[in-house]
This record gives structure tokens, sequence and C-alpha cells, in this order.
């Protein structure tokens, strides 16, 4: 008896959550990247409940960078119909205040019922929107064809992976050739776009990036992991700072990294 309602109940809310339109997602993402240009809350379907928080910090959404209007140069959004789900990033290099901004949201019949950004600007690590906009838009993140998708499962694999070899660097990560990794504004690719530049030097001790929130969209190939990342805050080697990655992953292996970490002092005091 508890089992079958167990079951059923289980099985209610992967039905809920698989229902989750990519229609509905892309509007989430269209309006708020409308929302940011314009610096106005009122253009998101916000539910009454709506959380909000930059950088790990729970904040009042109306004091946020959502509520000031900026120059938006280029975004990318992904849609995660399983968790329903959003990933954005926005690149923001001829604003009066450069940012690059990685925001995930969720959704629920329709209405936003979280936002949380990794929000970096100068003095963040190796910042540089004019960087980040001009290796971006040079990256093919088009849909992968259906007879080529990797399941979600293979996807979120790759990403965990290169995460994982932080903690250890023996670990093996499926890297492409080529694979690009744009870090603030810094490209990897900048002297050979034909390369495989991802492969990480090993870091002077394990680091464990946790408090992993995935958003994985299996038609773009790609996934983005918000996580904590430690040492790098050469001030506070034992917090976890804000950080973002998002991935580009084509026939199980990671084609592009986009990396984006606050730092609480200049360039986390490195
Ligand atoms: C807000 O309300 C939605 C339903 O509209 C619900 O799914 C969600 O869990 C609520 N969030 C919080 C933080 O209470
Ligand atoms: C930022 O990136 C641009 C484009 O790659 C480059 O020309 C510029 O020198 C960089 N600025 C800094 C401060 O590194
Ligand atoms: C690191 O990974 C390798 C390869 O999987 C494994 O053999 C080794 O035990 C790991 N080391 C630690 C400290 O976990």
């Amino acid at each position: 008896m508890i089992y079958s309602v167990l079951l059923s109940l289980g099985l209610a809310s992967q039905a809920l959550a698989t229902a989750c339109s990519r229609a509905t997602l892309q509007e989430a993402t269209t309006s708020y990247v409308r929302a940011q240009a314009a610096g106005q809350l009122s253009l998101l379907a916000l539910a009454d409940n709506v959380s909000y928080a930059e950088n790990d910090m729970p904040m009042d959404i109306e004091q946020g960078v959502l509520s000031q209007a900026i120059t938006i140069d280029f975004s990318r959004s992904i849609h995660d119909t399983v968790e329903c789900a959003t990933f954005t990033e926005i690149t923001a290099a001829t604003s009066k205040h450069p940012y690059v901004i990685h925001t995930r949201m969720l959704v629920a019949e329709s209405n936003i019922i979280a936002i949380e950004s990794v929000v970096t600007d100068q003095g963040d690590w190796v910042f540089n929107a004019t960087g980040h906009l001009h290796w971006t838009k040079q990256e093919d993140w088009d849909p992968i064809p259906q007879d080529r998708r990797d399941t979600r499962a293979t996807i979120k694999a790759a990403g965990d992976a290169y995460l994982d070899q932080w903690a250890n660097s023996t670990l093996p990560v499926p890297l492409d050739t080529p694979c690009a990794r744009l870090e603030g504004g810094m490209y990897t690719g900048e002297r050979d776009s034909s390369a495989n530049t991802c492969k990480m030097p090993a870091f002077p001790t394990p680091l464990n990036a946790d408090n992993r929130r995935y958003v994985i969209d299996e038609e773009l190939g790609a996934m983005d992991i918000f996580n904590g990342f430690p040492w790098l805050e050469a001030t506070k080697p034992d917090a976890k700072m804000p950080s973002s990655n998002m991935f580009r992953v084509e026939g199980g292996l990671i084609r592009y990294i986009h990396e984006v970490t606050v730092c609480e002092t200049p360039r986390c005091g490195r």
C-alpha cells in the first residue's frame, strides 16, 4: 500500500516535470533578457513567492542587477524541460557598467518561481566582457541533429567529470579536439582554435566544487553547473566562491566551457 502510494507519487511528479514545455521555458528566457535590458521586473511573469539570489546571497529582487537597465550585446539560453529550469548567459560589454551574468531560473505553471545569478564584473576572475563577447560570438551552439544528440546522463557525466577532476587530477575528462574554454574573458583557444586547450593543470590542492545545481538541454547538447568554487579567493581559501560552468557537449565530448567566478578582492588576490 505504502509502496504503491510512493510509486504513484513518484510517477506523478515525473509526469509533471516532463510536462514543462520548451516553448514555456523559451518565453521565460526571452522575457528575462528583455527585462534585464530594460531593468523592468514587470516584463517577467514572476510567481508571488519568487525567490531571488545573486552570488549565493538571497536578496530583494528590487535591489538586484535585474532592476538595472544594462546594454546586452549577446546572450545564450538553454532550456531543461525535465527540471523546468532555464539558464541564460548575458554578455554586456558595451554597457556603461560591463557585466557577464549567468542566470538559472525555475518555472512552475508558466511562472518564474526562482532566479539565481552569478553576476561578474570588473575585478572578478579574469573578467573582460569585451573578450567574452569577442569569443562567444564565434562559437557554434546550434541545435544538435536529432540522431546525434547525447542523453541527459551523458551530458551531465561530461560536465561532472570536468569539475570532479579538480579534486583528483588523474580522473579522466571527456574533452573533444578541438575544445576551448572561455574563462571570464580569457580564451584558451586564442592561439589554436583547432586544438584541445581545455585540459586543466592540477591544482596545488584538491578542490571540492560542490553545491552543484544543473540545467541540461539535450537539444543543444548544453548544460550549466552552478557550484561553489573553493581556494581561488586567496584571502579566503576555504570560502566557496559563486561560480558557474556552461558546457557544450558533442558526441559525449566537451567542445566548449564558459566559466564565470566571483572574487571578493580584485582578481581573487592572485
Ligand atoms: C512557490 O509557489 C509555487 C507554485 O506556484 C511552488 O511550486 C513553489 O514551491 C513555491 N516556492 C516556495 C519557495 O514556496
Ligand atoms: C579584453 O579582451 C579584448 C578582446 O580580446 C582585448 O583586446 C583586451 O586587451 C582585453 N583587455 C584586458 C584588460 O585584458
Ligand atoms: C583519483 O582517481 C583515480 C582514478 O580514478 C583513483 O585511482 C584514485 O584512487 C583517486 N584518488 C583519490 C585520492 O581519490
